[in-house]
């Protein structure tokens, strides 16, 4: 005959059991970092002008037009980042950086960005966004993947929605979700 548990016994193997079973939940759902934030702010492209924030392109392929959608084109930026969507808000750093037609088909773009951040709250401190760029997607997802100065060891991600747009100018909705621990 095969032994069989005593009743304590089989109330203790129930117990381990449910322990395993929390201990395994709380593994998988994490509580939230405390830490994370979100925030939101607007890229002013001003397509022409004097004050003109996409220099166009400075390098690419011997022999091809020079263009987003011309795989090798390689375009240096440098975009008012305000507070709102109107590009008379108030301004709080500017977004530096690159953009590079890195797919053959010319579909993305690859994205280089330094958030400089010269408003009280931030001055000084930066963040760096990397990652593809979809043309043909509204919602395009980048990453963080450092900081500088208040922004120290941030990882997250944003978001690049367009807000606005007509032949002059558009309006990039840029949200931001860090963490900085
Ligand atoms: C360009 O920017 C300068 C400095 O911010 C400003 O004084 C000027 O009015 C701007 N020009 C135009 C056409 O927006
Ligand atoms: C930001 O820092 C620079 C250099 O330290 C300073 O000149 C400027 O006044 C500061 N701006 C603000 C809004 O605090
Ligand atoms: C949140 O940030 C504070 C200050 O940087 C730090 O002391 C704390 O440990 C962080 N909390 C978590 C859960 O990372």
């Amino acid at each position: 005959m095969a032994p069989s548990l005593s009743t304590p016994m089989k109330f203790l193997a129930l117990s381990m059991f449910f322990i395993s079973i929390i201990y395994q939940d709380n593994a998988q759902f994490p509580t939230p970092n405390p830490n994370q934030t979100t925030m939101v702010f607007y890229l002013q492209d001003l397509a022409a002008g004097p004050n003109a924030t996409v220099v166009a392109p400075v390098a690419g392929i011997n022999g091809r037009v020079w263009s987003f959608t011309t795989f090798g084109s390689i375009f240096v930026v440098d975009f008012p980042v305000t507070l709102s969507i109107s590009p008379a808000s108030e301004l709080v750093g500017q977004a530096q950086g690159l953009l590079i037609a890195s797919a053959l088909d010319g579909a993305s773009v690859n994205v280089a960005l330094s958030i400089v951040f010269n408003n009280l709250q931030y001055n000084g401190s930066t963040l760096e966004l990397q990652g593809i760029s979809r043309r043909h997607e509204n919602y395009r997802e980048v990453s963080v993947v450092s900081g500088t100065g208040k922004f120290r060891f941030a990882r997250g991600y944003a978001v690049l929605e367009t807000a606005f747009f007509d032949i002059s100018r558009s309006t990039l909705r840029l949200t931001i979700t860090i963490q900085t621990n």
